[in-house]
């Protein structure tokens, strides 16, 4: 489970609507590939704030149905606010690992950056085959924090990203591993394809990536030297800045 070591972290709903702007390409891109038609039922499991809800509910229009679900009560609460007046989309509190629906009810699953955060992924993943109809289509977005490339001090990028996947994030490197879960848990692996937005801006990447955040939890954690912290941020934010995650977008279907 994430570890604060004593730094704030930002609000959790307007963090995720914060990514959405960030990363409108990515975003649109993970829509294209769910392959949305009217009439579709989709479940968007760990669906935050909504983010993604409206865009999908318009492409299955009325005669379809979004549902999203999340584990966090305050997740549902602010995605219930925003979509109480959509009746073709519904929010549900609810665990990945048991998730409340019969067998082979959605025509289209989608996680975004959820599955990283799962006590376990093949659970979760067998759930979504179960919850698929046949011939249904699973669309996961994930992020490998192993691989966040930052231009600067390739060393301090290292021992940052070592931090984030040992501290951090519960499953940190799980974009690469997409495919094999998703072969063993029953699913046909289509294709995985690659994401990597690429950040200019060092405010707008050090809000998503929390660079700030998660170098001073490092120093305290004593995974990162003091001096070499603090010399690293202040390199990021002197000059030219470049920063880029690689996320995985796996593409895999239940079998007919
Ligand atoms: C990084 S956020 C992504 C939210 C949203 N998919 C988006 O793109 O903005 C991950 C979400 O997964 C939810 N989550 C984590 N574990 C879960 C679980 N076991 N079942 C359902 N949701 C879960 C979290 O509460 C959080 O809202």
């Amino acid at each position: 489970m994430p570890n604060a070591l004593g730094v704030p972290s930002p609000d959790k709903a307007a963090y995720m609507d914060d990514v959405a702007r960030a990363a409108v390409g990515y975003k649109r891109q993970m829509l294209t590939l769910l392959e949305l038609e009217p009439g579709l039922t989709v479940l968007d499991l760990g669906c935050g704030p909504g983010a993604d809800i409206q865009s999908m509910a318009d492409a299955v229009t009325t005669s379809g149905r979004v549902v999203g679900v999340d584990i966090d009560p305050r997740m549902v609460e602010a995605a219930s606010a925003r979509f109480h007046d959509h009746p073709h989309v519904e929010i549900r509190l609810g665990d990945g690992h048991t998730l409340p629906f019969e067998d082979a009810t959605f025509d289209r699953a989608r996680m975004d950056r959820a599955l990283q955060h799962v006590a376990d992924p093949a659970v979760v993943l067998s759930e979504l085959l179960r919850v698929l109809k046949p011939g249904g289509l699973l669309r996961v977005g994930e992020p490998d924090w192993d691989s966040l490339t930052v231009d600067g001090d390739l060393e301090m990028n290292r021992a940052f990203n070592r931090f984030v996947c040992s501290t951090m994030v519960r499953n940190a490197t799980i974009g690469r591993r997409l495919a094999r879960l998703a072969r063993g848990a029953g699913f046909e692996v289509q294709v995985v394809r690659t994401a990597s937005p690429v950040f200019h801006d060092f405010a707008l990447a050090d809000n998503i990536f929390a660079f700030t955040r998660n170098t001073e939890r490092a120093i305290r954690a004593g995974a990162i030297d003091r001096a070499d912290g603090e010399r690293w941020l202040a390199e990021l934010q002197s000059g030219d800045f470049l920063a880029a995650p690689l996320v995985f977008l796996l593409s895999a279907r239940k079998p007919l």
